[in-house]
This record gives C-alpha cells, structure tokens and sequence, in this order.
C-alpha cells in the first residue's frame, strides 16, 4: 500500500520539476526515436553521467550524438576519433568501452533489449544495464546509484553502508522486513551477526510497474536534489510522509553510503 503512494508522489514530483536534457528529449516515447535510437541515447548520456556533473555532459554528449548519431555510427568509428571527442572528460576506459560495446551490438544485430543481456556487453555492468532497459525499453528493473542508496536507506531507516557487513539489531531486521514483506536482509557467511543489504533487491520492489524509466530517474533525481548528504530538504520532499528517517529525526544521522 505504502509502495503504492511512494510511486505516485515521486511520479507527480518529478513531471513537475525534471529537467529538459537533451537525453531525455531522445528518450521520449513518441519523441521521433525509435527504441534503438533511446536505447543509444541512454547509454551514452549515462556513460557520460557516471562520472561527469550534468551541464559538462550535456555539451560532450551533444558534439558525440551529432558526429555518432546511431550505434551503427559510432561503431564505425576509431579509437582516436572517440578519444579526441572524450578528451576531458576523463576516465578514458569508458569512451573504449562504448566503442567496443558498440563494435559488439552492430554484430549482434541488434541493441540488446533486457538488462540481462544488456549486461553481455562490454562496460555495461547492473547500473547501466538497468537505465537502459527501463527508460528505453520499459523494463521493470531498478537503478541503483549512490543517491538512490541514500534515498532508500532514508525511505526505509537503514542505518550503515551496505558495501560493509553490518550488525543489525533484531529490532532494525523487524522493522526492515515489516516496511514490505520481502526478504531484505541477506545473511553473510562471516558470522551469524552480520548480515548485507541488496540494495538492487529492496530498489526493484519499489519501482513502479507501469513507469519504471520515470520512476528511475525521479529516484536518481531526488537524491540528487532534495534527498542531498547533509541538510536534506525534507520540507519539500514529495515522499516525507513515507521516509522512516524523518519520523525517527534521524534523516541527518550519518549515511556513511558514499560510493555503491
Ligand atoms: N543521474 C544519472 N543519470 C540520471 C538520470 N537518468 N536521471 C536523473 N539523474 C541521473
């Protein structure tokens, strides 16, 4: 019931306040494209995002879309010319990667569909995989970035780094498991106290069904925005009726996720 709501108040948050990208533009349904050509542009703005703030990628990604506008495209393309176009954005790993995994779709024949076999492509790992199939594809599958690690261990009270073996109480796995009824808690083998959170677990419950590519990117948006490390907008926060943190006075309580 609570899910229910979440995804209808995060849904109407973010039609009112998303910001008008250029990936987003290509990424509509019914915007011209095809679902090959969001696919291709999903793929390369959130490449580029993963490392990159927004405004620097919005100038990179346009100068990439007009010489590469399709995965057949860039395909045809050198290493050199990639690197040249990427120069300055750094971590050169990923523009080899999606040169590479765009040399491995043209031969497949086709943009891979789900993110299960999104994954077979090279560079491509859960995170991108699970954009890809959801905004361009509509597949009900979770993104799971740092902000929405803390947006979730917000939403539902989740008190330590889900990277670290963590002790909980009883009481913390109670009220975990209460929030929707699923298996949360993953026990490790170390140790009888110490159990891993799958945070791609808890994320994919929640996704809505009907609009997973929006409700992915309003999650991704919220932590970026509202949800933020330090001083989190609560006043504002479409979903503060549903975050356990805010009813415990514990949203500003140290969430040690900085990297997922
Ligand atoms: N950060 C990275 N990718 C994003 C997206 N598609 N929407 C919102 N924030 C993001």
């Amino acid at each position: 019931a609570a899910a229910k709501a979440v995804r209808a108040e995060l849904l109407r948050w973010y039609e009112a306040n998303r910001r008008d990208l250029p990936w987003r533009r290509a990424g509509e349904r019914g915007g011209g494209g095809g679902e090959e050509e969001r696919a291709y542009a999903v793929w390369v703005s959130e490449v580029m995002l993963q490392q990159t703030r927004v405004p620097v990628v919005v100038d990179y990604y346009s100068r990439w879309m007009a010489r590469w506008p399709s995965v057949h495209a860039l395909a045809a393309a050198t290493q050199e010319e990639v690197n040249e176009m990427w120069a300055g954005l750094g971590y050169y790993r990923r523009a080899r990667f999606l040169l590479e995994g765009a040399k491995q779709i043209v031969e497949k024949g086709e943009f891979p569909h789900t993110a299960s076999a999104l994954r077979e492509v090279r560079g491509i790992g859960d995170y991108t995989a699970g954009a890809i199939a959801s905004i361009a594809f509509n597949e009900v599958v979770p993104v799971v970035d740092g902000n929405v690690v803390r947006v979730i261990s917000r939403l539902y009270a989740i008190p330590d780094n889900p990277k670290e073996s963590s002790t909980f109480s009883h009481t913390a796995m109670f009220e975990l498991e209460a929030v929707g009824g699923f298996i949360l808690i993953w026990k490790l083998p170390h140790g009888p106290e110490q159990f891993f959170l799958d945070y791609r677990e808890i994320t994919g419950q929640l996704v809505d069904p009907s609009r997973p590519g929006d409700f992915n990117q309003a999650m991704m948006e919220l932590g970026a925005t509202l949800c933020s490390k330090t001083k989190p907008s609560c006043s504002q926060c479409p979903v503060s009726s549903h975050c356990q943190a805010l009813a415990l006075s514990s949203q500003n309580a140290s969430v040690k996720v900085t990297d997922y």
